[in-house]
């Protein structure tokens, strides 16, 4: 099949990969031409396993181009799939300008049947507002067209993209034409081979799923973690609770690792939208806005614990970061806990000296120059090298590479033994044997 994929976004790119690469011939467009320039010689924007391999074999065998002509996509293609941004509006509602911008377009240039494909995370009734935006378009050209709107949200994780597109749980196509249906059933069949995923229902249900999953999601580790504070105070070690509660095949293993708070592009801004959502039309979401109250104190919790240890003036003291991406697996620093805990840190007069396996670049473009300027923030090339000299380690993302460290050498490079685990990566008794005051989240410490 043709398909054209407007944003090459983290979607995009995933979605117009993965379909190429199951044999469909696609095109993806996106305004900025440095990007698509750059997209055309096989570099690609963001760290995702896999994806590189995968974009320059697909673009080398002519199944995938990049553009940032939309008309020129169109003119091959039945099916259009939208993945732009939807980012949080200052009210936590989601910013559809993009999405709405695209389907005007889309309207300007549609010439036979199409299948407009909702891939952006959008709140309940924005399929609506495509269709509306796209015949306004239509209209004002004199033309009558059939088209459809189909709601198909993406689940896919950053550090696993590729492998949760290729084989996913479930495909969710919300649509109300049996012929928009069976075009999206076609799409799909090779991903259905075993068995068939998919879902099909009505385009508002496919809007509240993703909400509804990833709030869900969310609401599990602001659970987890909130029961992890009350383990702090009450001598209780949470790691044990989670393994005793998730033993229940009703409630399970995962989600509930309680942390530093959670980040990313997803979470935050899809709490905030659902909760602008429930209040749009007057309905009062108290369970979602304690999740997202829980999660902002989160990531607010290792810097309390730094602060009760070494007091709220943290001028002369240095802290090692290991960690700063917003999860193990990317480089993606959105909405991370390690930047609202080095703003604290520094903000109390810390220095901090920091390493990330994968981020380090992306932590030097977008982290503040000032910080990099005073000498607040240093960059480390290596694990260890981030702790010379410090008053304490703070683990906040858990890589691989930092769950078994050399705790002999570490004793011999910081200055105060001293060790807060933001991801509870390691036994409290190990580490205090090795001789080293520890602190995770829950751990009876
Ligand atoms: C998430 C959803 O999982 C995915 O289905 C959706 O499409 C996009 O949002 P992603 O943001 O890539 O994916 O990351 P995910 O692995 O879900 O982790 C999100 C955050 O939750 C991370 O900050 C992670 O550290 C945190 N987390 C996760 C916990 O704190 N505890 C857990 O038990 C699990």
């Amino acid at each position: 099949m043709n398909l054209t994929v407007i944003g090459t976004g983290y979607v995009g790119l995933v979605t117009g990969t993965c379909f190429a690469e199951m044999g469909n011939t696609v095109t993806c467009v996106d305004t900025d031409p440095a990007k698509v320039a750059q997209l055309g010689q096989g570099q690609i924007p963001i760290f995702e396993p896999g994806l590189d391999a995968m974009v320059k074999n697909n673009s080398k065998d002519g199944r995938l181009r990049f553009t940032t002509s939309l008309a020129e996509a169109m003119a091959d293609s039945q099916i259009y799939f939208i993945a732009v941004g939807t980012p949080s509006n200052g009210d936590g509602s989601a910013d559809l300008r993009q999405v709405l911008a695209v389907a005007r377009e889309i309207g300007r240039h549609l010439n036979a049947y199409g299948v407009v494909v909702d891939k952006s995370t959008v709140p309940v009734g924005t399929a609506e507002k495509v269709r509306e935006a796209i015949q306004g378009e239509l209209q004002s050209r004199g033309v009558n067209i059939d088209f459809d709107v189909v709601s198909n949200p993406e689940f896919l994780k950053e550090g696993a993209a590729i492998d949760d597109f290729m084989r996913p749980d479930r495909i969710i196509v919300g649509s109300d034409s049996d012929r928009a249906r069976e075009i999206m059933r076609q799409l799909y069949a090779p991903f259905n081979m075993n068995r068939d995923r998919t879902l099909y229902m009505g385009v508002r249900d496919a809007e509240m799923t993703k909400y509804a999953a990833n709030a869900m999601l969310a609401t599990k580790i602001s659970f987890i973690n909130e029961i992890a504070g009350l383990c702090d105070r009450l001598d209780v070690d949470v790691e044990n609770v989670r393994l005793g509660i998730g033993s229940d095949a009703r409630i399970g293993y995962s989600f509930i690792y309680p942390g530093c708070g959670y980040g990313g592009s997803c979470f935050p801004k899809d709490v905030k939208a659902i909760i602008h959502l429930a209040e749009s039309c007057r309905f009062e979401p108290r369970l979602l806005r304690s999740v997202e109250e829980r999660n902002q104190a989160q990531r607010r919790v290792l810097c309390q614990k730094v602060r009760e240890r070494f007091g709220d003036d943290l001028s002369g003291l240095t802290f090692g970061v290991w960690g700063l991406a917003f999860k193990p697996g990317t480089d993606d620093l959105r909405e991370a806990p390690a930047v609202v805990l080095l703003h604290e840190l520094i903000g109390a007069g810390a220095k901090v000296r920091a390493y990330d396996p994968v981020a380090m670049d992306a932590a030097r473009r977008q982290l503040p120059a000032a910080w990099f300027d005073n000498g607040d923030l240093v960059l480390c090339e290596h694990q260890y090298h981030a702790l010379q000299d410090v008053d304490a380690m703070i683990l906040v993302t858990e890589w691989k590479p930092f769950r078994t460290p050399d705790f002999h050498a570490m004793r011999k490079l910081m200055k105060q033994p001293v060790i807060f685990d933001g991801r509870n990566q390691y036994e409290p008794q190990t580490v205090k044997q090795a001789g080293f005051e520890y602190q995770g989240i829950g751990r009876k410490s």
